[in-house]
């Protein structure tokens, strides 16, 4: 009986219990450790390479993390077939100041390499400042870049082995199950009833060699012959607005195929606070809502199986970050708590269900893991920005934001880290705007003045309205030329007609209110019938950054931090990706920083939802950040409304 370990063998279970167990992270009440007393160790690596000089890095993590794990986090490979468990004898390091020496380093190094500090990297808990030697790998494990700049080391939930087993005889009774678990002993899988519905039928027409598929900790199937190079798994990003699916090649890491598509439960309004009315409003807006989700979800595993030609029923597994709203109306959960004081979730780490359970049809033992949320207004979604974007590895003092209807805001200072979620209104969306719509064709998604107006239009069509991104550069460029003022009150005409006398024709009334004429078929067109930015607009927009930059502005006060101190602002979600950053710097609703410091994330949800699928170790990350992520509640701040009012005027 042989068995041919196509994969490493890992811990699969996704719960905060096990990440302690394992070590990733100090258990409550632990001894503190020795490091430089802010909560983190660090670890100075010296990477060797056979063929390039060596590298140093130097990473800092949560006390009582293994070396292997602190190093697989930050994208640094180690030699492993075990994954991580102590029994492949390959993960070899060399530790100073030295560790103790436990039994499997005693049977892996000669005294003399154990006096020199050689050790199995996951066995050496860091539980104090140490330089690690990696010598050059023998084996190169597998690694995708994902999210911003993330390396990750391949260690999917969904693993196959291939064995060949011996034949039952009168000697050997054993039943065809203890059979296949005696060799696949280190996975200890708990068999699905499907996949022992399978499991006679396929040993014997496939000669007993045979594929056995492992999901966390359940064995889902058994298949003919050698299946281990087809894995499959698909991410989702649930978003109120727009959903994204990836599938990806859990073998190679790699995207094949990728699809969008509004959000079907778009009917019932568009943001979440409608849809919650929804719910409370009719009893049977629950049922549609989710069936809606469900229905998008489907549609898009199709398109996304169909574009990279993977049978649905090879992905075994998918993961799914959405913000608390969208997570509880796809599992039928009653949002109403979200959505009234004090705002409460059901559970803030839903468990992982069957893929069928919410429509997938994909493998039937497929699971869905969903990522857990931080609060009623900091979902999975952020939960799964953070892990993309690193906010809890990353020395750096770094600012995230996702701007939307619900602007969520992440502060690190490289030690603590600080979440609050800002009512910021639908404006960027195009809501509440005079002429505001999506970001759809025809939108006006850049705006530039200069003697004349000139216009960014999506899909280079005739303007039909201002898109979020269009609104932040339209009120920008009114500031920087003069023709709005600090409050946001537009110039009158005699200071127009002096300090912009070619646009000042633009500034006009429709009925008693003042708008600035982006758009006009001709010069003497009916401001009415034109696309415009009114007086109305400005102030949404200035409500809008301001409950956003009320935000920011409360955390850094809470971590003692000023604009200067931001080495990065991070603006995620698609809206942050269009929005042009000296705009954004410009009308306040980000720091006052030099543009280059401020990054388009992307769609960093989907990113941390195909990190989670291609690493066990990154999906209990995101668990983790449960406890290193502190949810500041704004609303009962006694200093929000003064911090507000001041936020409305422009920076000057
Ligand atoms: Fe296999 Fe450490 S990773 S023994």
């Amino acid at each position: 009986m042989t068995s041919t370990p196509e994969d490493e063998p890992g811990d699969t279970e996704f719960s905060l219990e096990t990440y302690r167990r394992e070590g990733l992270i100090s258990p409550p009440g632990a001894e503190p450790a020795a490091h430089d007393g802010t909560g983190r160790v660090q670890l100075s690596f010296t990477v060797e390479d056979k063929e390039a000089p060596a590298t140093q890095r130097t990473v800092r993590v949560p006390p009582g993390v293994s070396v292997f794990d602190s190093a697989s986090w930050n994208g640094i490979a180690i030699d492993s077939t075990c994954g991580g468990h102590g029994t492949c004898h390959k993960c070899k390091v060399r530790v100073s100041p030295v560790t103790p020496v436990t039994r499997h380093d005693a049977r892996t190094f000669s005294p003399a390499e154990l006096d020199v500090g050689w050790r199995l990297a996951c066995l050496v808990q860091a539980t104090r400042d140490h330089d690690v030697v990696v010598p050059p790998l023998v084996t190169r494990p597998k690694a995708a870049t994902v999210g911003v700049g993330r390396q990750v080391i391949l260690r999917p939930a969904v693993q196959k082995r291939y064995v060949e087993l011996t034949e039952p005889t009168l000697e050997d009774q054993r039943s065809d199950l203890a059979r296949l678990l005696d060799a696949i002993d280190d996975l200890e899988p708990v068999p699905d009833l499907h996949a022992l519905r399978r499991l006679p039928k396929v040993l014997r027409e496939a000669d007993f060699k045979v594929t056995a598929v492992i999901v966390d900790e359940a064995l889902v199937d058994v298949e003919p012959g050698d299946t281990t190079a087809t894995r499959y798994a698909i991410a989702f990003d649930l978003g109120t607005t727009t959903v994204v699916a990836t599938l990806l090649d859990l073998v190679t890491g790699t995207p094949v195929g990728v699809a969008s598509m509004l959000n079907k439960q778009q009917p019932f309004g568009a943001d979440v606070i409608s849809r919650i009315s929804a719910t409370m409003l009719d009893p049977a807006a629950l049922g549609r809502l989710q069936v809606a989700a469900s229905q998008t979800l489907a549609t898009l595993a199709e398109q996304v199986c169909r574009e990279g030609g993977v049978d649905p029923a090879q992905v075994y597994e998918a993961a799914l970050a959405g913000n608390a709203t969208m997570t509880a109306l796809l599992l039928g959960i009653d949002p109403e708590p979200l959505g009234v004081a004090p705002f409460v979730q059901t559970t803030a780490t839903p468990p992982a269900v069957l893929a069928s359970e919410v429509g997938l049809e994909l493998h039937p033992g497929a699971r869905l893991a969903l990522f857990p949320a931080l609060g009623a207004y900091v979902g999975g979604d952020i939960v799964a920005g953070m892990l993309a974007t690193g906010m809890d590895r990353d020395k750096r003092v770094r600012l995230f934001i996702d701007v939307g209807t619900n602007c969520e805001i992440v502060l690190s200072d490289g030690e603590r880290i600080l979440s609050t979620a800002a009512p910021a209104g639908p404006a960027f969306e195009g809501g509440a705007i005079r002429c505001g719509m999506r970001a759809a064709d025809g939108a006006i998604e850049v705006v530039k003045l200069g003697d004349d107006v000139e216009l960014g239009v999506i899909g280079d069509v005739e303007p039909r309205g201002l898109c979020g991104s269009g609104l932040v550069d339209a009120v920008a460029e009114l500031v920087k030329a003069g023709l709005l003022d600090a409050t946001g009150r537009f110039a009158t005409d005699e200071v127009a007609k002096e300090i912009a006398p070619t646009l000042a024709d633009r500034l006009t009334y429709i009925g008693q209110e003042r708008v600035f004429v982006l758009h006009r078929e001709r010069p003497d067109s009916d401001p009415a019938e034109s696309v415009v930015l009114s007086q109305r607009d400005v102030r949404e927009l200035q409500f809008a950054k301001a409950a956003i930059s009320t935000g920011w502005t409360l955390l850094m006060e809470q971590l003692g931090l000023e604009h200067g101190d931001l080495q990065q602002v991070l603006l995620a979600g698609s809206f942050g990706s269009y929005l042009s950053a000296a705009s954004a710097v410009r009308i306040g609703l980000v720091p006052q920083l030099p543009v280059l410091r401020i990054v388009a994330a992307g769609n960093v949800a989907g990113e941390g939802a195909k990190m989670a699928l291609l690493s066990i170790r990154e999906r209990a990350g995101a668990l983790a950040l449960l406890e290193e992520v502190t949810y500041v509640e704004l609303s009962d701040r006694p200093d929000f409304n003064d911090r507000f009012v001041d936020l409305l005027a422009f920076p000057t």
